[in-house]
């Protein structure tokens, strides 16, 4: 098998993947619920809380609408400064929210400054922010943007999209005073694309009660009343669930801590390497991803020419997104990865770049 350097979905671990080739069970017994517990005690350790954590089956997107659906009748402030930003921002205007967006460049954070200004000219109902942009490999400074937006207007609450940084850099839900965290299963946690995981305290829960047309499948207060039975309102999706019942026995073998160190020492040396070569990184310092790199492409590197070329040694990488097709290229270092295959990488680079070596 070759190796993802791609930023989701990632490799999985082989034990991981077999463990979805268990014997279905009935998702209303005894045995179901307890691995369901299981799990949701472990996406707690993961998410920093002592608050529910939902598993859905669906990917992170779902979990996009069931913020915009739950939380707010109407005013919607979305911080866009990359692809999935502007996909919450569409998501709560497809869903009928009077949506206000907070821009920025796509190579420059949203600050915490520009949060306050905002919330201190309009009254919002939520605050919809990516972590770690995986469209140009920036990271927004969350816990400073929900210190600032919690001085600015105590009511609003603050949802975080932590798709591609959940177990990779630290996000610390109820440290950072987060009301509502989503994340996919096919990125850091290393997992098969399919499961959504909505970590939602009571200050949300409070707040969906008052919401209007909060729909049926992600309907908050419907999906609590059932994980209080350590179950979900429709069938859920039993093998990957086996999956992530193996998956967070490993991440917390491996301990938070130590699975933090391993991604940075992975965007280091990336980081590193490509400043070595005279390459420009897309995000700009003190803001770059822990779990995926956006090159510039100055070099005007054929992009699918590369690919081609680490695929036949096993390997690939992501080409820039959307706009920043061709223009930018990306690594992504996240998941199963570690120093020794980032090393291989870099040394398959080299080869491309300077074939006669
Ligand atoms: C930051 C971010 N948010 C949201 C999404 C959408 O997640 P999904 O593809 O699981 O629906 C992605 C997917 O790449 C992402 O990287």
């Amino acid at each position: 098998m070759g190796k993802l350097f791609i930023p989701g979905p990632v490799d999985v671990d082989d034990e991981v993947l077999a463990a979805q080739t268990q014997a279905m069970l009935p998702h209303r017994s005894a045995e179901f619920e307890e691995m369901f517990r299981r799990c949701e005690a472990g996406l707690r350790t993961v998410f920093f809380t002592e608050q529910r954590v939902f598993i859905t089956a669906s990917s992170g997107t779902g979990l996009h609408e069931a913020a915009v659906r739950n939380l707010a009748n109407s005013r919607v402030l979305s911080c866009v400064n990359g692809a999935f930003g502007a996909r919450w921002q569409q998501v709560a205007e497809t869903n009928g929210k009077a949506t206000d967006v907070l821009e920025t460049d796509w190579g420059q954070p949203i600050t915490p400054e520009l949060v306050s200004e905002a919330l201190g000219k309009q009254e919002y109902e939520i605050l919809l922010v990516v972590h770690n942009e995986t469209s140009t490999g920036l990271v927004n400074p969350v816990r400073e943007i929900a210190a600032a937006a919690r001085a600015a207007s105590p009511e609003t609450l603050i949802c975080v999209d932590a798709v591609s940084s959940l177990s990779g850099d630290r996000l610390e839900m109820d440290a950072w005073g987060l009301d509502m965290v989503l994340t996919s299963s096919q990125k850091a946690l290393a997992l098969p694309p399919g499961l959504g995981f909505a970590a939602v305290n009571d200050r949300a829960m409070q707040r969906a009660e008052s919401v209007e047309n909060r729909g049926w499948y992600f309907d908050f207060l419907r999906l609590e009343k059932h994980r209080l039975k350590d179950s979900t309102p429709a069938t859920p999706a039993i093998s990957l669930i086996y999956a992530l019942d193996l998956q967070l026995k490993r991440i917390l073998a491996e301990g938070l801590e130590a699975r933090f160190a391993r991604h940075a020492a992975m965007a280091e040396l990336v980081q590193g390497w490509a400043l070595e070569k005279g390459l420009a990184l897309y995000a700009p310092e003190g803001y770059r991803s822990k779990t995926v790199t956006t090159i510039d492409n100055q070099l005007e590197i054929d992009v699918a020419a590369l690919n081609a070329f680490l695929k036949e040694r096993g390997m690939r990488i992501a080409n820039g997104y959307g706009p920043l097709k061709n223009k930018t290229f990306r690594i992504g270092h996240m998941g199963e990865l570690g120093l020794a295959d980032i090393e291989e990488l870099l040394s398959a680079f080299e080869d491309f770049l300077a074939p006669s070596k």
